[in-house]
Order: C-alpha cells, then sequence, then structure tokens
C-alpha cells in the first residue's frame, strides 16, 4: 500500500435501521486521498457528508465495502484501536465547536495533549503555539462564554491542530460564523495545509468553503456524482 495514502474507501455502503426497515445513507462510495489534500463533500443537505466523514473518522461503522485510514484497516480494528488512531493522528472540527464550557481557551486546546500524555512543559509550549496559530494569544485565559463565535471556532481549531494530526476532519466549519469569521478561519487551515502538509476533509454545502477547496467531491443521495480537482491560485507555488 502506497505510504501517502490518507483515506481508501472501496464499495462503501452505509444503512441505518429506521422503524424495522433500512434507510441508505451511502450507496457504493469508492474514494482515495494522498497526503496532503484540502477536499470537500460538498452537496446539499441530507446528501450523506457527515455520515461519510464519520465513517472515516472512526465514529460510525460501514455495513459494507472496505474503509482504510492512515494505514489502518478500519474493518478490522478494535474500537480502542480506532479511538487511539483519532486521538493520535485525527483531529476535529465541528459546526457547534463542542468547547468545555467550564475550562478556559488554554485548557480546551490542552486536552488532546493531556490524552496523549504529553508532559507538562510540552504541553504548555506546543498550547500556545497552537493559540497563537489561530490568533488568539489574548484570550487564552477566557471561557467560551466569553468569546464571539469566530473566537470559538478558531479555539476549536486549536484544539484540532495542537497534536499535529495528519488528517483533519472538518463537518460545516463556517455554518454559524459570519462571512469575515469564515474567511478567518478558512485562511488558517490553508496556512496549516501549506505549512504541515495536513490533510483536510471538509463537509459543506458553504460556497464561501468551496472556494478554498482543491478538490471537490460532490454527494448526492448518498452518491459522488462528481469529482474535481481544483487548480486553485488561493495554494500559489
Ligand atoms: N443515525 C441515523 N439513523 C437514521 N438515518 C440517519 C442517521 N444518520 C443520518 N441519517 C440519514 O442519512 C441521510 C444522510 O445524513 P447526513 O450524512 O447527516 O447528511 P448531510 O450531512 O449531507 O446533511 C439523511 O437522510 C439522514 O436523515
Ligand atoms: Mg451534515
Amino acid at each position: 500500500m502506497e505510504n501517502n495514502s490518507v483515506v481508501k474507501i472501496d464499495n462503501l455502503v452505509k444503512r441505518f435501521p429506521v422503524g424495522g426497515d433500512f434507510f441508505t445513507a451511502l450507496k457504493n462510495v469508492n474514494l482515495n486521498l494522498a497526503k496532503g489534500e484540502f477536499s470537500g463533500l460538498v452537496g446539499p443537505s441530507g446528501s450523506g457528508k457527515t455520515t461519510l466523514l464519520n465513517i472515516i473518522g472512526g465514529l460510525d461503522s460501514p455495513s459494507e465495502g472496505h474503509v482504510s485510514v492512515l494505514g489502518m484497516a478500519l474493518n478490522n480494528t478494535s474500537h480502542g484501536e480506532r479511538a487511539r488512531l483519532r486521538r493520535k493522528s485525527m483531529g476535529f472540527i465541528f459546526q457547534s465547536y463542542n468547547l468545555l464550557p467550564v475550562y478556559s481557551v488554554f485548557e480546551n486546546v490542552e486536552l488532546p495533549l493531556i490524552l496523549n500524555k504529553v508532559n507538562r512543559t510540552e504541553r504548555k509550549k506546543r498550547v500556545t503555539q497552537a493559540i497563537e496559530w489561530v490568533g488568539l494569544s489574548d484570550k487564552i485565559d477566557s471561557r467560551p462564554a466569553q468569546l464571539s463565535g469566530g473566537e470559538c471556532q478558531r479555539t476549536a481549531i486549536a484544539r484540532a491542530i495542537v497534536h499535529q494530526p495528519e488528517l483533519i476532519l472538518a463537518d460545516e466549519p463556517t455554518a454559524n460564523l459570519d462571512a469575515e469569521n469564515s474567511h478567518h478561519i478558512m485562511k488558517i487551515m490553508v496556512g496549516l495545509n501549506k505549512e504541515l502538509s495536513t490533510s483536510f476533509i471538509f463537509a459543506t454545502h458553504d460556497e464561501k468553503i468551496m472556494a478554498y477547496l482543491r478538490r471537490i467531491i460532490h454527494l448526492d443521495d448518498g452518491q459522488i456524482t462528481e469529482d474535481e480537482q481544483i487548480d486553485n491560485p488561493k495554494f500559489g507555488q
């Protein structure tokens, strides 16, 4: 297997049980993503974006087919092994930020490093760096309730990147943000992709996000209908 493969999906089907029957949310999906891709799953609400992202993140399991992420065949792994892969190598960004309200910005961003048993000195260094990266150094001791939506999402980005994961999954990250904040967080993520070759998969129907992508995977009714590579000038040379 090529070592720069980040995601490899073959003949994926996902069915959900619904009232004694099944609803098929993903219908024979095939997808390959290489290291460093800045890609998005784009499609209308209900097209299967979140379901596909959750399966890639090991948060949900396929009904049929084969899914391999960062060299690990998810079909044959235990719950614990998938959790370890997520903790070490993935970052998650959600529409709703998912910050812990009683923790400060620093403490929220520190969590993945605590889970990865990084020592205190190293944690302080990396958390400070990640917060600086997203431009929130002046809010490092604030609690989420004292932040704007854009600042909350920047905290969530810092938390997603602090352990320098290979893959970041972002589900509708700009859904609760205004245009200015949306552009701001997308620029931060483009910077990360350029600097660290972090791979990204967004799920979105936001045109503002689409303008930043280098690959747009169109989903409709649980199927990939188009897969576009984009020569995006935002990435320069
Ligand atoms: N746990 C579930 N049980 C039943 N149906 C589900 C479940 N999760 C998602 N679905 C259905 O699968 C389809 C795709 O959902 P989703 O992946 O959330 O779409 P999107 O993120 O593109 O809006 C929708 O019709 C949704 O209702
Ligand atoms: Mg969704």
